[in-house]
C-alpha cells in the first residue's frame, strides 16, 4: 500500500487513508461541521479525526450516519479517529464509550491518547490552571487502551503528542504497541528524528496541523506565506496547500487538513495524481524549523509532570 492507493498500512494490518478530514475548530457550528463531512465523502475522504475535547463527535457521527442510510458509504469504508481527553485518562473504557455514543458508532478505527497530559475533569484543555494537573500515569492509561481494543471498541489503539523517548517508554511495558503517533507535522516542522524511530518500530505517523492551522487562534499563516512553499505551487501549477499536502503524503505520513470549505475540501484531496521533484525535496528540507504549538498550556513549575516545553518534547523542539 502507498500513495497509488491513497492508503497505508498500520501494524494490527488495517489500511489507513493517507488523507483524513480535521475537525478541530474554534466555531463550533453543528451545521456546519455536518456539511463538510458530507462534502468531504462525495469528494472522496474517507478518514476523519475527531476527539471528545474538540465536540465534534456527535456532528460527525450525524453525518456519517445518514451517508451509511442512504448508501453512499457503508462502515467499513470509513477511517474514523477519535482521543481520549486529558480529563479522560481514569477509564479510556467509559470514555471511548462515551465517544461511540456520540458518533452512533459502534467501534472506531483508532483510539488515541490526545496528550501525555493528565487533568481534573473540570478543566479545559485549551487553558489549565496550576490546580488542573494530575500526576500522570500513561503505563495505567494505556492498559485501558488495549482494553478498549480487547473489548472490540476500537481497531487501533495509539498517541498523539508522544516524543521519541515517550512511544519508548511506552514499547516497554505495552502488550498492544502503539499503531500511530499523531503529531504537529509539516514543512516548519518535519519531525524527522520521530519519524525515524517511529518507521523503525512500525508505527505509522499522522501530522495533525498539516497547513499549519492558518488563520486559526493555535496556528500561524508562515508556511502557507512561506516563498519556497509559493514558488513550488507556481512552478507546479498546484495550489499552496496542495503541495504542503503532497509534501506531507510523500514522507510516507497520512495528513489531516481541516477545512469546512467546499472547494477548499476539494482542492486539499487533489494530491494523489502529481508528484514533488527531489529538488523540491532538497530545499524544502533545509526550510527554518519552528514549532507552531509547542503545548505552553500544559507546562508549569508547580503542579504539571512537565516543568519546562523541553521536558513535555524531551528535547525534540
Ligand atoms: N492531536 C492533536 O493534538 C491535534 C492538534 C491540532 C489539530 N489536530 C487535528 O488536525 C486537524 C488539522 O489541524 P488544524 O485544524 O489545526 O490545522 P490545518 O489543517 O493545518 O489548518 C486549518 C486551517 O486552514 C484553512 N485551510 C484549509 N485548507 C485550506 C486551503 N486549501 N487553502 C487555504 N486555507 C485552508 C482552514 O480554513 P477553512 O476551514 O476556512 O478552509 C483552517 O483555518 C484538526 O482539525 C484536528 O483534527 C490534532
Amino acid at each position: 500500500m502507498g500513495i497509488a492507493e491513497g492508503r497505508s498500512q498500520l501494524n494490527t494490518e488495517a489500511p489507513i487513508p493517507l488523507i483524513g478530514l480535521g475537525t478541530a475548530t474554534s466555531n463550533l457550528n453543528e451545521e456546519e461541521i455536518k456539511a463538510a463531512v458530507t462534502t468531504a465523502l462525495q469528494v472522496g475522504y474517507r478518514h476523519f479525526d475527531t476527539a471528545s475535547f474538540y465536540r465534534t463527535e456527535h456532528a460527525l457521527g450525524e453525518a456519517l450516519n445518514s451517508a451509511f442510510q442512504s448508501g453512499i458509504v457503508s462502515r467499513e469504508d470509513v477511517f474514523v479517529t477519535t482521543k481520549l481527553a486529558n480529563t479522560e485518562h481514569d477509564d479510556p473504557v467509559a470514555a471511548i464509550n462515551n465517544s461511540l455514543k456520540n458518533l452512533q458508532l459502534e467501534y472506531v478505527d483508532l483510539y488515541l491518547i490526545h496528550w501525555p497530559v493528565k487533568m481534573r475533569e473540570t478543566s479545559t484543555l485549551s487553558q489549565p490552571k496550576e490546580e488542573d494537573f494530575l500526576p500522570l500515569d500513561i503505563k495505567s492509561t494505556w492498559q485501558g487502551m488495549e482494553q478498549c481494543m480487547k473489548m472490540g471498541l476500537s481497531k487501533a489503539i495509539g498517541v498523539s503528542n508522544f516524543s521519541s523517548k515517550k512511544v519508548e517508554d511506552l514499547l516497554s511495558y505495552a502488550k498492544i504497541p502503539p499503531a500511530v503517533d499523531q503529531v504537529e507535522m509539516h514543512p516548519m516542522w518535519q519531525q524527522n528524528r520521530l519519524r525515524e524511530y517511529c518507521s523503525k518500530h512500525k508505527i505509522h505517523v499522522s501530522a495533525w496541523s498539516p497547513l499549519g492551522a492558518p488563520n486559526n487562534p493555535w496556528g500561524s499563516n508562515s508556511l502557507m506565506d512561506n516563498p519556497l512553499i509559493q514558488e513550488i505551487a507556481q512552478k507546479h501549477g498546484k495550489t499552496r496547500a496542495q503541495v504542503i499536502l503532497r509534501w506531507g503524503i510523500e514522507q510516507g505520513v497520512s495528513v489531516l487538513p481541516k477545512s469546512f470549505n467546499p472547494g477548499r475540501i476539494a482542492e486539499n484531496f487533489q494530491i494523489f495524481d502529481w508528484s514533488l521533484s527531489v529538488d523540491d525535496h532538497d530545499k524544502i528540507s533545509k526550510l527554518e524549523q519552528c514549532k507552531i504549538l509547542p503545548g505552553h498550556q500544559f507546562v508549569n513549575s508547580t503542579t504539571s509532570f512537565y516543568k519546562t516545553v523541553e521536558e513535555l518534547w524531551d528535547g525534540e523542539i
